[in-house]
C-alpha cells in the first residue's frame, strides 16, 4: 500500500492525485455578472448537490495552485451573488473546455465558447441554451477554505428555478438518464461519457433488506470464483434460499454467468440441491 502526507508532497502532486482518485466528477457551469453586468461562463468540476430542500449545489472556484490569484467567477458572485449553473453533456465537451481558457477580466466566454446566451427570469446572469439543464440560483454563501495556493472557496447555492431541454425528456416529462450522455471531469486531461450503453443499474429498493455477507453459506462465501460484486448481489435476497450449497466451481460459474444478466434468483435456484 502506498502512503501519502499531503503536507510532504508538491501542491501539483496533491492536486493530481486527489483530482485522479475523487473522480468521475460531475461539471457545473459557471454563467455569472460582474458589477456592470459583464458575462463570465466557466467550468468546475469541483460540484456537485449536497440538499434538496432546501435545493443546494455548491461549486469551488480555487486559487490557483500556480500564482495563489483569485478567479473571474469567484470575483463576480462576491460582486452580484447569483450565478447560472449549466450541467455538462457530450455534445457540449469541447466547448466548455474552451470556456474554461484564462482570458482577461471582461472576456465574455460565452463569445469565445461559441455558446449562447438567453435571460434569466429571476437573476442577471445568462442561461446557457445548450446545457441541457440551467439553474438559477442565489449564492447563499462563500466559504474560504484558505488563503494559499490551491485553496477552495466554497460558493454555495440555492435553486430558484430549473430549466429542462426537452429534447432531454421521457414520454412522462421526466428527465431521461441515458439521452442526456452526461460527461465527467477525472484526473489530468481525462474525461468519462455516460451515453446509454454505459449505464447500468443496482437495484436496491429501500423497502427490502439484504442478508448481507455474514449471512452467506461458506460454500458461497469462499468460493474463489465470485467477485465482490457477485456476492453482493447474492447477499441482496431478503431472505437466505433454503437447502444444501454446491461448492462445486463449476456450478459457481454457471451461477456467475447468470449474475452478470442481473438474474439473481435463478443463480440462487443452481447453487441449491
Ligand atoms: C472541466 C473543467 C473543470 C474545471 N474545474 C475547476 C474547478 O472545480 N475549480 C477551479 O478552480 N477551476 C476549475 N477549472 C478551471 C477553470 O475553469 C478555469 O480556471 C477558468 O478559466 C476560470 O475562469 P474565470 O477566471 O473566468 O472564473 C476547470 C476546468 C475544466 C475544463
Amino acid at each position: 500500500m502506498k502512503t501519502l502526507i499531503p503536507s510532504e508532497i508538491t501542491p501539483v502532486q496533491l492536486q493530481t492525485v486527489m483530482q485522479t482518485a475523487v473522480s468521475p466528477r460531475p461539471i457545473a457551469l459557471a454563467s455569472t455578472v460582474d458589477k456592470d453586468g459583464n458575462s463570465n461562463l466557466s467550468p468546475f468540476s469541483f460540484f456537485n448537490m449536497f440538499s434538496t430542500v432546501p435545493p443546494i449545489l455548491v461549486f469551488s472556484p480555487s486559487r490557483r495552485v500556480r500564482d495563489n490569484t483569485i478567479k473571474h467567477t469567484l470575483e463576480n458572485v462576491l460582486e452580484v451573488p447569483e450565478v447560472v449553473i449549466g450541467t455538462v453533456n457530450f455534445p457540449i465537451v469541447q466547448q466548455i473546455s474552451l470556456a474554461s481558457t484564462e482570458y482577461e477580466e471582461g472576456v465574455n466566454e460565452f463569445i469565445k465558447s461559441g455558446l449562447t446566451m438567453k435571460d434569466a427570469e429571476i437573476i442577471k446572469p445568462k442561461l446557457i441554451e445548450e446545457c441541457p439543464v440551467n439553474f438559477e440560483c442565489k449564492v447563499l454563501e462563500v466559504k474560504y477554505l484558505g488563503d494559499q495556493g490551491g485553496a477552495g472557496n466554497l460558493v454555495i447555492c440555492e435553486v430558484l428555478k430549473i430549466h429542462i431541454r426537452e429534447e432531454y425528456l421521457d414520454e412522462n416529462g421526466n428527465l431521461d438518464q441515458a439521452k442526456l450522455d452526461m460527461v465527467a471531469r477525472l484526473g489530468s486531461n481525462w474525461y468519462s461519457r455516460n451515453k446509454a450503453d454505459n449505464l447500468f443499474e443496482v437495484p436496491k429498493p429501500l423497502v427490502t433488506k439484504g442478508i448481507g455477507f455474514d449471512l452467506l453459506p461458506d460454500e458461497i462465501k469462499f468460493s474463489r470464483i465470485f467477485t465482490g460484486n457477485d456476492l453482493g448481489m447474492l447477499a441482496n435476497v431478503e431472505i437466505l434460499p433454503a437447502g444444501n450449497y454446491h461448492s462445486d466451481e463449476n456450478v459457481h460459474l454457471e451461477a456467475q454467468k447468470l449474475l452478470l444478466e442481473s438474474k439473481i434468483e435463478e443463480a440462487w435456484k443452481i447453487l441449491i440441491y
